[in-house]
């Protein structure tokens, strides 16, 4: 089975939060069941420096032009996997990231950017490669939403679609005057179509317009077909039925494996935690902290609302009143950032802030933390539980989306089965997130119990293999529609 999938980020090419490493680790995952992935991503100034900085041999491919712009695909084999690269450097070839510059704003073209990149990939799932017709186009996020639209509003042939919703937050919300530089027909300017009160809505055009629409766990899955969680798109999701489906995200654990990891102080597994310690020793030195006996709780994160990182800033004081250190690794709304900063400067040697993104440090902190802490106010999947699962630093979480599917509480029944893994409280706020921080201190204060939940936790399965299984079902199942 032939898949071509489309997402404006890819791990290790290009990376701003979870949606790239999944589109990076799926494809290979799915290679075992029987799916050849060729993945589709914008070529972007990093994305064509590591072609080149790689000497892999590179294959172009004339492109007719796309929404009016001159476009070219490169094929490209990289980092294990198929790539079709979109060359259009009157859209990508900026300073700055994926979707903001060098100030942090939005690029005002962000609709052309990604309806372009979700037009070129229609084109693809419709024969413009010549030997290359997938049978199913999978597409994540509002960035790649656009192609399911393109492609039922085409009268050709088409293959079946599937759209993965990673964060409803980001829906891609444009002006209707950018409509008709769409190229797509008068008759998606509807309810049916990409007219989403009064302005175009790339997701909701999407969310329409695909055969299957999935969601990266089964609890975000419910949570978004009720209005509290569905963010104005409940009423059409529950619309779709069976045809939602919520599927929860794996990692790569060959990036992410404590046992051979480059980036961090000493390997250690289950059975060896001593070494683990090297790795909190080498942390405290990383960030200047008091070496002493109590827990590091960290946090490896986009600091804003949505991650409920405000509450962990409000807190540090408490923390440190409590024996904990705490390091953070972010970046995100000012506010937060300041307010860890400021406690930083309370505490210089038992709050450590590292405002910015740092790849290789977030698995040094994984390894080297005892906890990490994600009181997120929603939370689609999350994948830094995942990781901190793998390296016995035990996930503290709010009860929300795929944080609530993939922790199991140290409740009473769950220690005394060794059966748990973190630490999960009800409510992302103050006092309950305090709570839980006093829970895990007491657990973490008896070593045999933390040893076994630290065992628990790496033993859990956060591999690809069963989600993996389940994306080529949907696709199977597609295919004989
Ligand atoms: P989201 O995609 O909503 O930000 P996820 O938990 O799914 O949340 O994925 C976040 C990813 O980004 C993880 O791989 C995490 O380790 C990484 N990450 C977030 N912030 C940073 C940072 N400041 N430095 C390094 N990695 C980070
Ligand atoms: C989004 C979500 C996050 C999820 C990631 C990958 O960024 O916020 O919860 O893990 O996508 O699916």
């Amino acid at each position: 089975m032939k898949i071509l999938s489309i997402a404006a980020e890819v791990f290790p090419l290009i990376k701003t939060g979870g949606l790239a490493d999944v589109a990076g680790a799926l494809p290979s995952a799915l290679s075992g069941h029987g799916c050849d992935v060729t993945t589709m991503l914008p070529g972007y100034p990093v994305v064509l420096k590591a072609i080149e900085a790689a000497g892999a041999k590179v294959e172009v491919l004339p492109l007719d032009d796309v929404l009016g712009g001159t476009a070219r695909l490169l094929a490209v084999k990289l980092s294990g996997m198929k790539l079709l690269v979109l060359d259009m450097p009157e859209l990508y070839d900026r300073l700055g990231g994926p979707y903001t510059d060098t100030a942090g704003h939005d690029y005002g073209d962000n609709w052309r950017r990604f309806a372009a990149l979700s037009k070129a990939g229609a084109m693809v799932a419709q024969g413009a490669i010549d030997g290359y017709l997938p049978d199913i186009v999978h597409v994540h996020d509002w960035q790649a939403a656009l192609t399911p639209v393109y492609l039922a509003a085409s009268n050709r042939p088409r293959p079946k679609t599937v759209l993965t919703i990673h964060n409803l937050a980001f829906q891609g919300n444009y002006p209707s005057g950018i409509f008709p530089q769409l190229g797509l027909p008068a008759a998606s300017w509807s309810i049916e179509g990409v007219e989403y009160y009064g302005n175009v809505g790339f997701l909701k055009g999407g969310l329409h317009a695909c055969d299957v629409v999935t969601t990266v766990s089964p609890t975000y899955a419910k949570e978004i077909v009720t209005p509290g969680g569905g963010m104005g798109l409940d009423g059409l999701l529950l619309g779709r039925g069976s045809r939602l489906v919520g599927i929860v995200n794996g990692i790569d654990t060959t990036v992410w494996d404590p046992e051979a990891d480059p980036a961090i102080a000493a390997p250690y597994s289950p059975a060896d935690m001593k070494s683990r310690l090297h790795n909190k020793r080498a942390l405290e030195g990383e960030f200047g902290l008091r070496r002493e006996n109590g827990p590091i709780f960290s946090v490896v994160s986009r600091l804003t609302w949505q991650k409920g990182l405000d509450l962990v800033a409000e807190i540090c004081d408490e923390l440190v009143e409590r024996g904990v250190r705490l390091v953070v690794v972010g970046s995100g709304e000012a506010i937060i950032e300041g307010t860890f900063q400021a406690a930083h400067s309370r505490h210089p040697d038992r709050v450590g802030v590292r405002i910015g993104y740092d790849e290789t440090l977030s698995h040094r902190v994984q390894a080297g933390a005892d906890a990490i802490l994600i009181p997120s106010r929603f939370e689609p999947c999350g994948l830094t539980q995942l990781y901190g699962l793998r390296y016995g630093c035990i996930p503290v979480v709010a009860k929300v989306g795929g944080l609530a599917d993939t922790v199991v509480d140290a409740n009473y029944a769950a220690v005394s089965a060794k059966a748990a893994t973190g630490v999960i409280f009800t409510s992302p706020e103050r006092d309950s997130l305090l709570a839980a921080v006093d829970r895990t201190l007491e657990l973490y204060e008896d070593a045999q119990v933390w040893r076994t939940m630290q065992a628990a936790a790496m033993k859990a399965d956060v591999s690809w293999e069963k989600s993996a299984a389940l994306y080529a079902g949907i696709y199977r199942d597609l295919t004989k529609e």
